[in-house]
């Protein structure tokens, strides 16, 4: 979920729809604000869906100067607008916006909020109703109502709270515990959001919070309290990004304007961490601290977890140090037997995720090293590790990653052969990669330029399909998986990933007449056996597609790309699967940056 909060500008009701409109991202099954022009107005509107419907309902009377919002990602209840928030208390003096998940919801329920009628199925009613009681029963400031309602949530609550009380109406109180939150500081009034981008507009100077604060913000101050009850100075952080790179510009949608910066992408992040002549411009402190390791253990979610796998053969190959790549919501439970001097890293787009997040402070706490990968400066991962790496790569906004995924790639490579080099490897040393990155950013841009081809494409492969597969071995596998996972997220095909040769030991019977497989064969060592299992499912109806690199070509291959080193192929061959996701989606007539059910950023567990 994303929310946002703005106290002492007379346009709230406008700066909260356009935060909530870069929000979105986080979430978009339903959305709300409740603003209050402190002379005895205020207004609460909901509407299910798309931030399009919320500001469609917002007539011109609704007005104010202190307001909340929210677009939802839905957990607990059903998509309704009495699940939608803000939630209110039964006599509508409270009202609050919530991102995360209250365990003990029922209990408290059941202990003291048994005579109040409940309008909404969230556990996110159940705070605020909590505070109205304290407030109204128990004679409590709404502080000190605010405070007692946090003590009584589990240990394990992830929440970020923004809380507004009709009879001190210039108030937004503040919470936050694992989920991200950010205070910005105006001109002349504050703000609060999930994410700097929804207030780029207003201010770039933001106050973090940190996990247990509470915090009261008025238009001109902000009294930030930590979980012992002290009074906390923090200096604001300047976020420098240019609020139109958040921008969808000339193109239809996010995902194909990501999709068209991964060349530039790449050549930024070389130039970034790569001098001219090659040489290495990492921190020297992250390559000491990872030459300790006899383990490299890489954790992420979803794509960022397929760029793992696919930085894994790096860094056995450049750095000859085994590596094991995790998913993090898994890791976290595993009780996992570590090595003795084990190193991690956390690829992560946007810093937030609570799976990785988990991971992160299990391994802190056992005094591991720890790095941050992440395209999000002052992210909550990026400060919670020892080091962290920016990708740089601008914002991503369409819930389908794709510039994130090849620059994750890319600096795991700089990474790799930085440490590789530092070690004295040879290997390392002659890996031109400065020189090879700048042949992947041609070679992606000729796929790019090409883009016209894969509408055909996707319109004869995958339109009419209920599965499709991709199919490859070692990182062709790898690539495989991101390339079925972008597909099945935005097209709703089912689609998998599947090593080309276990095929044969199960995965085969899916295969029908008309069934699409696509072939990624851009290894020596393995091309020639995928390209025979393509054969073995070709020869049971299935209509078949190969993408290969110049040297392993073969007639009739599909797409052909650009030669490169080896280890850097799947830069490229995920380009062109992830435009045939683009334009199956967008030939199915679906919204390709807001599939269903999903939501970019997922700050719960
Ligand atoms: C969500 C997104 C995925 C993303 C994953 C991990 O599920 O929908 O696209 O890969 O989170 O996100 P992260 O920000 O940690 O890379």
């Amino acid at each position: 979920c994303g929310i946002v909060g703005v106290t002492g500008n007379d346009n709230a009701v406008k700066l909260l729809i356009h935060g909530l409109e870069k929000l979105e991202y986080r979430g978009y099954d339903s959305a709300g604000i409740y603003v209050n022009d402190q002379d005895g107005h205020d207004y609460l509107v909901k509407r299910k869906g798309a931030i399009s419907n919320l500001k469609a309902a917002i007539t011109p009377d609704v007005h104010g100067s202190t307001g909340i919002g929210h677009t939802r990602w839905a957990t607990h209840g059903g998509v309704t607008v009495e699940n939608a928030h803000p939630q209110f208390s039964q006599d509508d003096r409270f009202y609050l916006v919530h991102n995360g998940v209250i365990e003990n919801y029922k209990e408290l329920k059941k202990e003291y909020l048994s005579d109040v009628k409940f309008t909404s199925q969230t556990d996110t009613e159940v705070v605020v109703q909590l505070v109205d009681h304290f407030v109204v029963t128990e004679g409590m400031d709404t502080r000190d109502a605010f405070l007692k309602t946090i003590s009584l949530l589990k240990d394990g609550a992830s929440y970020a709270f923004l809380l507004m009380d009709r009879e001190q109406p210039d108030t937004l109180y503040v919470a936050k515990n694992k989920s991200p939150l950010l205070i910005g500081l105006a001109d002349g009034f504050n703000v609060v959001c999930s994410d700097s981008v929804a207030m780029l507009n207003v201010t770039h100077n933001f106050l973090e919070l940190k996990d247990g604060e509470v915090v009261t913000v008025k238009p001109d101050s902000i009294d930030i309290e930590d979980s012992e009850g002290n009074h906390v100075e923090r200096k604001p952080f300047y976020v420098d990004t240019d609020p139109s790179e958040a921008d969808k510009g000339i193109y239809p949608y996010y995902m194909l304007k990501e999709i068209n910066e991964q060349p530039n992408v790449l050549r930024k992040l070389s130039q970034k961490y790569l001098s001219e002549d090659g040489q290495s411009k990492i921190d020297p402190k992250i390559l000491e601290a990872m030459k300790a390791a006899d383990r490299l253990y890489i954790v992420g979610a979803g794509t960022s977890y397929h760029a793992g796998l696919v930085g894994k053969n790096m860094f056995e190959k450049l750095v000859g140090i085994p590596t094991e790549v995790e998913v993090a919501s898994e890791f976290a439970y595993a009780d996992p037997l570590f090595s003795e001097k084990p190193f991690f890293i956390f690829l992560t787009q946007s810093g937030e995720t609570a799976d990785s997040r988990v991971v992160l402070q299990n391994v802190t706490k056992r005094g591991f090293p720890t790095l941050t990968i992440t395209n999000v400066q002052n992210s909550t991962l990026s400060r919670e590790a020892d080091y962290t790496l920016l990708l740089d790569a601008g914002p991503e906004i369409s819930v389908a990653s794709t510039k994130a995924y090849t620059a994750q790639i890319a600096l795991e490579a700089i990474l790799a052969k930085s440490l590789g080099e530092s070690l004295g490897l040879k290997r390392a040393a002659d890996f031109n990669l400065r020189q090879q990155l700048g042949l992947v950013a041609t070679g992606m841009q000729a796929v790019i330029d090409e883009k016209d081809h894969f509408d055909e494409v996707s319109k004869q492969y995958f339109v009419e399909a209920s599965k499709a597969f991709y199919i490859g071995r070692g990182i062709d596998y790898y690539v495989s998986l991101e390339a079925a996972l972008k597909l099945k997220e935005i097209s709703y095909i089912i689609a998998e990933g599947f090593a080309s040769g276990e095929l044969k030991h199960g995965t085969i019977a899916l295969i029908e007449e008309g069934t699409p497989v696509v072939a990624i064969a851009t290894q020596a060592k393995t091309a020639s056996l995928t390209r025979n299992n393509l054969e073995e499912t070709k020869s049971r109806g299935a209509k078949t597609f190969t993408i290969s690199t110049e040297s392993l070509a073969e007639d009739g291959d599909d797409i052909v790309l650009q030669d490169v080193d080896e280890m850097l192929t799947p830069l490229l061959s995920v380009v062109p699967a992830q435009l045939l996701a683009y334009y199956t989606s967008l030939n199915k007539g679906l919204n390709v940056d807001r599939p269903r059910n999903l939501a970019k950023s997922v700050t719960v567990e």
